[in-house]
């Protein structure tokens, strides 16, 4: 586990002390179940400060492990330098938690979030570990404030389709560099993310990560394109969700995309372009038995398929042995 999600975890302990399991774990199943009804939201869904803690304790450390692989992919993929993060419906702060990891330049964030009460436990839980973080008041369709990357994760599902274009019109604006939109591992969640694809190709932004083209998305009809972020649960984290295994694996389908003409868009984050994307990318698990390796692969061509790289690739072969689902195949050259 990296430092800062340790920093999470105890962050989320030391604000849950004195809450009672047993009103967690209610408020847990309450919010779990109104997820999994995907409409949006009339009212806020944290509709108070119960649920906020619940939601912090159950959800901020998937979402932080889900943004930040979607960063740290893209910064695989040539993201520069990025100095300031706005993240809308930033909730309880995760994304910055992540971004603060994934993105070693970020010297300030700040987080739009509506309900009042997620804006004060996000600024107790980051408190101490997080650097300049501010936490403001902020509704889709009022103004965003200017940073190199404008983010939301797990907002979309929550908005009418209106409010969604709005938002990420709002988003592209605001952003000097890139922006993100995180959404569920589902195939609706897959589909809000690929509508906000489909926006910033049209503003004529350049995708970083996943899409290795701006095609059309070979997966869009029969299948999803998502990836796999594994959390770490906490004592705390099992007990809320009456869970046993100590990890679980987040899944989120993701869009990262840069203003062209930037400096993120000559991928000056490693100024050699052969750290930028050229190649295809692994969307499933790789199958590893004796002597092969199975990726399923979307392709720079726009197309998707298997490809099977055995022992008498020689090279190759090592290679995909340590590969892993979200990876870049072939691995860009250091
Ligand atoms: C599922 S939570 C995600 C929170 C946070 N991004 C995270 O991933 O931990 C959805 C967030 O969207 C916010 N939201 C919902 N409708 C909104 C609206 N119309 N304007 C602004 N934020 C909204 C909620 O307040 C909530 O914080």
């Amino acid at each position: 586990m990296s430092d800062l999600s340790l920093r999470l975890r105890d962050a989320l302990d030391r604000s849950a002390a004195g809450a009672s399991t047993v009103a967690l774990t209610a408020a847990v199943e309450r919010l779990s179940d109104r997820y999994r009804s995907v409409r949006p939201a009339g009212a806020p869904i944290l509709a108070g400060p119960a649920e906020v803690l619940a939601y912090a304790v159950y959800r901020m450390p998937a979402t932080y492990a889900a943004v930040r692989l979607a960063l740290l992919q893209g910064v695989r993929a040539g993201l520069g330098p990025i100095s300031s993060v706005a993240d809308l419906g930033g909730g309880t702060g995760a994304a910055v938690w992540a971004a603060a990891e994934a993105l070693p330049d970020v010297r300030a964030a700040t987080v739009l979030e509506q309900v009042a009460a997620a804006r004060d436990l996000g600024r107790a839980i980051a408190a101490e570990d997080l650097g300049e973080t501010s936490w403001r008041d902020w509704r889709v369709g009022e103004p965003v404030p200017s940073a190199d990357l404008v983010s939301a994760a797990y907002v979309l599902s929550e908005l009418s389709e209106e409010q969604q274009t709005r938002l990420v019109a709002d988003a592209m604006a605001a952003a000097g560099a890139a922006v993100l939109v995180v959404e569920p591992g589902t195939p609706d969640g897959h589909r809000r993310v690929l509508a906000a694809r489909e926006l910033l190709l049209a503003a004529g932004w350049r995708v970083l990560a996943p899409c290795p083209h701006a095609l059309a998305c070979p997966l869009a009809d029969a299948d999803w394109c998502h990836f796999a972020a594994r959390v770490n649960r906490s004592a705390l984290h099992r007990r809320v969700k009456s869970a046993e295994l100590s990890h679980e694996d987040e899944k989120f389908s993701y869009v990262l995309a840069v203003r062209r003409s930037t400096r993120q868009d000559l991928g000056d984050g490693a100024r050699d372009a052969r750290s930028i994307v050229r190649g295809g990318r692994v969307v499933r698990h790789p199958l590893k038995r004796k002597g092969l390796v199975e990726l399923q692969l979307c392709r720079p061509d726009g197309t998707a398929g298997r490809e099977v790289v055995s022992k008498r690739h020689g090279a190759a072969y090592k290679a995909a042995r340590d590969v892993a689902w979200g990876d870049t195949w072939p691995p860009a050259a250091d």
